[in-house]
């Protein structure tokens, strides 16, 4: 075990209206190789322990002003000074003392006239307690920020293999990224709208951007097929929704566990005529659903060689008002809702991040 000696000189707080014990107290705790500092009253003793970390404090319980029982208490009471032992020096037999002591937070008592070998035992058992319980909290705070180190390290880690991943995708069916892009920005303006929480508007802007990464999985011939898809191709080109499921399922990044949602359901509808699962209303999850609601929005307003692009309000009206491209069925209501609300930013994004 280690002695006093080995330590750093700790710093004791004497507080004492007798000008006698205080000396007594003061050549006993330096002899122990100590530092100490004296306070002749309660507010004195408070100023000198919220102004230097402490080690200990020695309190006598009768004095002008406040007495010990109340400095103890704030000193309990004070961040700064929660942790500092106190040792409460108390009359012969005085029971009542020692219970409002105890109650006032001491740790330790010692009974006048003050005993020197008790003294010397007490500050060393009590000293010896605070660097055990510095020495805890030293640790802690290493392994708390290491923690913290770990946590931002895997964050950052888990961001560039999701943009990986969006390059990925991008590459696949959408040359400038720009679609992707709208994506992720359409689908954080919708989750703020909805009031979502931080950590959910966060993730549904990488998330979101992976919605088609299953077309990885597509052959050229449909992807590139500049004409209307034949019945079998049609088929081919919905496994998209699978595949990218899949792909991303197998992951325990709280991002891609919501990218596999919305890669798997981000072409159901609401009234339960999508696919590739006829999933309706809330089987859908709600980040599926947003997707859907912005993938709509951004399709509507692109050009295709098989289709010409919409104007925004031509785009609002068909999602809002339904035409013979989309049905106001196949959104979630409270998301339509909200989009009526957003939807001058949505055209914003579009006409700000062009192909
Ligand atoms: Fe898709
Ligand atoms: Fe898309």
């Amino acid at each position: 075990m280690r002695t006093a000696e080995e330590a750093p000189p700790a710093r004791v707080l004497i507080v004492d209206d007798q000008p006698l014990t205080r000396e007594l107290m003061t050549l006993v705790i330096r002899a122990q190789g100590h530092k100490t500092l004296v306070a002749t009253n309660g507010e004195e003793a408070l100023a000198i322990a919220a102004a230097r970390p402490l080690d200990l404090v020695i309190l006598d319980v009768v004095m002008p002003g406040m007495d010990g029982f109340e400095v103890a208490r704030r000193l309990r009471n004070d961040e700064r000074t929660r942790n500092v032992p106190i040792i409460i020096v108390s009359m012969l037999e005085d029971k009542e003392s020692r219970i409002n002591g105890l109650a006032a937070g001491a740790d330790d008592f010692l009974i006048r006239p003050v005993d020197r070998v008790e003294l010397k035992v007490r500050v060393q058992n009590l000293l010896r307690l605070k660097r055990f319980q510095d020495e805890l909290g030293a640790q802690n705070t290493i392994l708390e920020r290491k923690v913290e180190l770990r946590t931002a390290e895997l964050e950052r880690s888990n961001r560039e293999t999701i943009h990986t991943l969006i390059r990925a995708a991008a590459h696949r069916d959408d040359e400038t990224g720009a679609h992707v892009k709208r994506m992720g920005l359409y689908a954080t303006l919708l989750a703020h709208r909805l009031r979502l929480d931080e950590h959910f508007c966060a993730v549904i802007g990488f998330a979101s951007q992976l919605h088609d990464i299953g077309k990885i999985g597509v052959p050229d011939r449909i992807l590139e097929k500049p004409e209307a898809l034949s019945g079998d191709e049609w088929k081919i080109m919905q496994t998209h929704t699978g595949i990218g499921g899949q792909m991303l399922a197998l992951n325990s990044s709280p991002y891609l566990a919501m990218a596999a949602d919305i890669a798997r359901a981000h072409h159901e509808r609401w009234d339960g005529s999508g696919y590739p699962r006829g999933l309706k209303g809330e089987k859908i999850p709600l980040a599926a659903r947003i997707t859907q609601l912005c993938d709509m929005y951004d399709t509507l307003r692109s050009w295709r060689p098989y289709k010409p692009a919409m104007d925004h309000a031509a785009a609002a009206s068909s999602i809002l008002a339904g035409d013979t491209k989309s049905l106001p069925s196949h959104f979630d209501p409270t998301l339509l809702a909200a989009f009526k609300v957003v939807m001058a930013e949505f055209r914003d994004v579009f006409e700000t991040i062009r192909d």
